[in-house]
């Protein structure tokens, strides 16, 4: 087939983004494919239309944040006809929306951690979020990527500085409690769940962007340390919140484990990592799949 694969664009994840959109196209190279990258830019139409109209024949998206994992180019995909792997533009933009995500979990019933919206306008208390959420609490913009401007605060002065970071990425930021216990991940491949892995991070408590990127940054435990009893709520509040998001493909689920091992869904990545330190291409290496294999997989699934 021919193949264009999306990599780099605007987000704050681009160089996320390149190191994945590589990878990924290495190994659709190793599957006989042939395969162009493209970073996309403002004529990104005109670029897709001009390779639908020399013969590409898919799309890989390998793009993270907003502009390439929130259905802005599925939707332009969908218009041009042009198939492409993963969720489609319903599911992407609720996924990357965290605080949409946390309603409909919320609605579906699926645990996930009391939150409180802030629309950056009204003024907000530390008094009043501390009462509501407890401390630490969590500050994140609610539709960004790889851990950009999240904080966990417990004190005034750093909830200031962390509202004032979340606010320089996005107008839409949530407060959320803050789970002690365990950081896991469960990888989703159309309603596959691959071995869930528990993440240490090398400094401190913080699954962060370095702790995420950099080697050694942080371990990724598997299989994980929590009993069949844990493992099976977490699989099960994580498959709930893949269906109830309608993702499709490849998905990753990050959840909190408490001490009592209930679970805590935190977030859907639609488009999750896949460079040398992420968690997905570690999930499918523990049930033998090579990332080439991982790739192909996903690419069958979105031919389906
Ligand atoms: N947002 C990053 C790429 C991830 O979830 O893996
Ligand atoms: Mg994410």
């Amino acid at each position: 087939m021919r193949i264009v694969v999306l990599a780099g664009g605007r987000s704050s994840e681009r160089q996320v983004s390149w190191v994945t959109g590589k990878a990924c196209k290495r190994a659709l190279e190793d599957l006989g494919h042939q395969v162009k990258l493209i970073d996309p830019e403002v004529d990104l139409p005109l670029r897709l239309w001009q390779e639908r109209e020399a013969g590409c024949d898919f799309v890989w998206i390998a793009l993270h944040g907003p502009g390439g994992e929130d259905g802005v180019v599925q939707g332009m995909l969908d218009w041009l006809g042009l198939p492409y792997q993963g969720s489609g533009r319903l599911a992407s933009a609720l996924a990357m929306d965290k605080l949409v995500s946390k309603q409909i979990f919320q609605t579906e019933g699926i645990p996930t951690p009391e939150w409180i919206a802030w629309d950056n306008q009204a003024p907000l208390p530390w008094a009043e979020c501390v009462a509501a959420l407890g401390s630490p609490l969590v500050i994140k913009p609610s539709n960004e990527g790889s851990t950009v401007g999240i904080s966990i605060v417990e004190d005034e002065p750093s909830f200031t500085q962390g509202l004032q970071l979340a606010r320089s990425v996005s107008s839409r930021i949530l407060l959320e409690r803050y789970i002690p216990g365990k950081e896991i991940t469960l990888s989703i491949l159309s309603g596959q769940i691959l071995p869930a892995i528990e993440i240490i991070p090398a400094q401190g408590s913080f699954y962060d962007y370095e702790a995420k990127y950099a080697p050694g940054g942080s371990r990724h435990i598997i299989p994980c340390s929590l009993s069949p009893a844990g493992l099976a709520r977490c699989e099960a509040a994580g498959l709930r919140a893949y269906q109830a998001l309608g993702c499709e493909g490849l998905a990753r689920v990050d959840l909190r484990v408490d001490a009592a091992e209930n679970p805590w869904v935190l977030e859907v990545n639609t488009l999750p990592g896949m460079t040398p330190t992420s968690l997905c291409p570690d999930a499918a290496a523990a049930l033998g799949w090579t990332f080439t294999e991982l790739v192909e997989r996903m690419l069958q699934e979105a031919l389906q």
